[in-house]
């Protein structure tokens, strides 16, 4: 009944020279192990939790438990929105016209998700989601907030913990959300897409 690690959708150099294997290391082996080990120990204690979905239990936000569950969360959606650099990637078909609706173009957009990712102080996330209308926004979430506490789909996060970016760019999260173009997985992110 409790929860485990989600494998890495790809070896632990893919994201090479960007994001470098030791960062894996650091933030799938200890961090995000960290937030399944916190959260599986609740889980023991408190037997009432267990056969809760994920989702159910990333309810009242600041908790421990919800800390460690939508921690365990986020990182795992995080790894999924990532794949090899490719230097012109962008996106293509519906997730691109959908962008193009919400926020004029895709430069505009890259404007906007940045400025939700530099402008978050200290620890926490920028997020693409979709609404229950099907708009898509941008979103900002402090620590390990999540935009579905608030019924909107996440389809693309970046996580601007400082240990996200700390061994391959020092502190420089501009230059860790720039080359965070070059990694979004856009097929991921599309097939997020409620309609
Ligand atoms: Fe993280």
């Amino acid at each position: 009944m409790l929860f485990e690690m989600p494998e890495l959708p790809w070896p632990k150099d893919a994201l090479a020279p960007l994001i470098s294997p030791e960062t894996i290391d650091y933030h799938y082996g200890k961090h995000h192990r960290a937030y399944l080990s916190k959260l599986n120990e609740i889980l023991l204690k408190d037997k009432s939790l267990q056969g809760k979905t994920l989702e159910e239990l990333m309810v009242s936000e600041g908790t421990p438990l919800f800390n460690n569950a939508a921690q365990f969360w986020n990182h795992s959606f995080y790894w999924k929105c990532l794949r090899a650099p490719r230097e012109d990637n962008h996106p293509e078909g519906l997730i691109a016209e959908r962008i193009d609706d919400a926020f004029g173009n895709f430069e505009s957009f890259q404007v906007r998700f940045a400025m939700a990712a530099l402008g978050q102080f200290g620890s926490g996330w920028a997020w693409l989601t979709e609404n229950s209308e099907g708009e898509l926004k941008i979103e900002q979430s402090s620590n390990a907030g999540n935009p579905l506490v608030y019924g909107h789909k996440p389809l693309l996060t970046c996580d601007v913990w400082e240990h996200a970016y700390y061994i391959d760019f020092r502190n420089d999260r501009a230059k860790y959300v720039a080359a965070f173009w070059q990694l979004i997985n856009w097929d991921f992110v599309a097939s997020r897409l409620s309609k």
